[in-house]
């Protein structure tokens, strides 16, 4: 197909196509298996961790019990390596019976049950990128309807054993095909990741109107390097991707790997605080059954959460690379507010990195600065006032800056984070969450 008749396909697609079902005006939040459970299907000698329902169910208890629902992470992601080899005899997809002897129905009434949301994975191509059989074209009306007789409520869509004109045609009809059930569920398209990422390979706005999220980029690894890499590429595309991004419209750097074995405790609130800045997923894909205190904290964190989530949707943008190796990204708030975010891709010791509010392009006038993860008294500044912050080897100082009217609002917030007990924070509704 030429690029002209390509443009004319997309745009008589996009007359009939606009995934508007008021999901996602706010980042998702979740757990997903695939980053730390990978396609383990050995039941008989991995019966805990192995992709079957007892692992879903565990993760859904997790969620439920340890305060995780409160927060907003609702829900609970099922990628590769759930099907069986065949479809059935009416051609639909099937579980794999040993691991899911229940059924997906069952196993999304468990989720409901406990408040939570249950997502599924497929492919838009011959086969899953594991190999499991693909939703190709005449597939993908069927499978968007047995997803939703099943009770799913997120659909993750990789890309794998597809080609370019494979995905320009089935990415927007598995969105027709979804909206066309009538139950609301959500989009995840890996579409842009399979061909580069980047515009003019990728039509965001388009991609927009049919998806709530999209994978852009390689997946992640339980690494700091790994991490980095995808920090450096959003943030060395921001112009292309920034603008992208709004309610109901995410760019998706992938899965929150904070409480794995990759990450010091510096790296893995480097990595909340920049998911927060980038207006990313907050998908998890750790064991929730075994999490240190310190990755519960930092996962838990409610500054860190209310700033990726706040209802304006503006991803932010890295502002400044320093010489010194200091990076400083900024979003803005709701309210007039703002998140810093100071980090550092030093390797030797914690580094005092001197600025000003001014410096960073903030208006004349007296802020106050919070401190996210210190969870300290708000620092009084004035925009020309010289700071200095302490900051880590690869790891951040997060402020969440507000001006002094908000800070009325902001002391009562502090009392009654010091009063409410950890598991008693409730998530404001999407659309009147305001962030204070
Ligand atoms: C791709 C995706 C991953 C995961 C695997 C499963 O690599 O990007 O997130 O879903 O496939 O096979």
């Amino acid at each position: 197909m030429g690029p002209l008749a390509a443009t004319w396909l997309l745009a008589m697609i996009s007359l009939t196509v606009a995934l508007d079902n008021g999901l996602l005006k706010t980042p998702p939040m979740g757990w997903m298996a695939w980053e730390r459970f990978r396609c383990d299907v050995d039941c008989k000698d991995d019966p805990e961790n192995c992709i079957g329902e007892g692992l879903f169910r565990d993760m859904a208890d997790r969620l439920a019990e340890d305060g995780w629902k409160e927060l907003g992470y609702e829900y609970v992601i099922i990628d590769d390596c759930w099907m069986s080899m065949l479809r059935d005899e009416q051609g639909r997809l099937q579980p794999e019976p040993s691991r899911f002897p229940g059924g997906i129905p069952k196993l999304a009434r468990y989720i409901h049950d406990r408040g939570l949301k249950l997502g599924i994975y497929a492919d838009m191509g011959t086969h899953t990128c594991m190999g499991f059989p693909g939703t190709t074209l005449d597939k993908i009306e069927i499978d968007a309807q047995t997803f939703a007789s099943w009770g799913v409520d997120y659909l993750k869509f990789d890309g794998c054993n597809s080609n370019a004109v494979q995905q320009m045609l089935g990415y927007p009809l598995m969105s027709k095909a979804l909206n066309a059930t009538g139950r609301p569920m959500a989009y995840s398209c890996s579409w842009p990741v399979y061909v580069g990422g980047l515009p003019l390979n990728v039509n965001y706005t388009f991609l927009g109107d049919i998806c709530h999220l999209w994978r852009n980029y390689y997946d992640i690894q339980d690494s700091w390097d790994s991490l980095q890499s995808i920090i450096e590429w959003f943030s060395n595309n921001q112009d292309d991707l920034q603008p992208a991004a709004g309610p109901g419209r995410w760019n998706d750097p992938d899965m929150l790997i904070i409480g794995n074995f990759g990450l010091s405790v510096d790296q893995a609130r480097s990595q909340m605080a920049l998911w927060a800045i980038m207006a990313a997923p907050l998908i998890m894909s750790n064991d929730l059954r075994n999490l240190d205190n310190s990755a519960r904290a930092i996962l838990q964190n409610k500054m860190a959460i209310a700033i990726n989530q706040d209802p304006m949707g503006i991803q932010g943008r890295r502002l400044l690379q320093e010489k010194s190796h200091i990076e400083v990204y900024w979003r803005p708030l709701s309210h007039s507010a703002s998140a810093l975010v100071f980090l550092s891709r030093r390797t030797d010791m914690p580094y005092h990195y001197r600025s000003s509010l001014a410096k960073l392009h903030y208006d004349t006038g007296n802020y106050k600065a919070y401190d996210v993860f210190a969870g300290s008294t708000a620092k009084v500044l004035n925009a020309s006032t010289e700071f200095s912050v302490s900051i880590n080897p690869s790891g951040v100082v997060m402020w969440y800056v507000y001006t002094e009217q908000q800070s009325k609002q902001m002391e009562k917030l502090h009392y009654q984070q010091k009063k409410a007990s950890q598991f008693t924070f409730h998530k404001a509704k999407p659309g009147h969450h305001t962030v204070l």
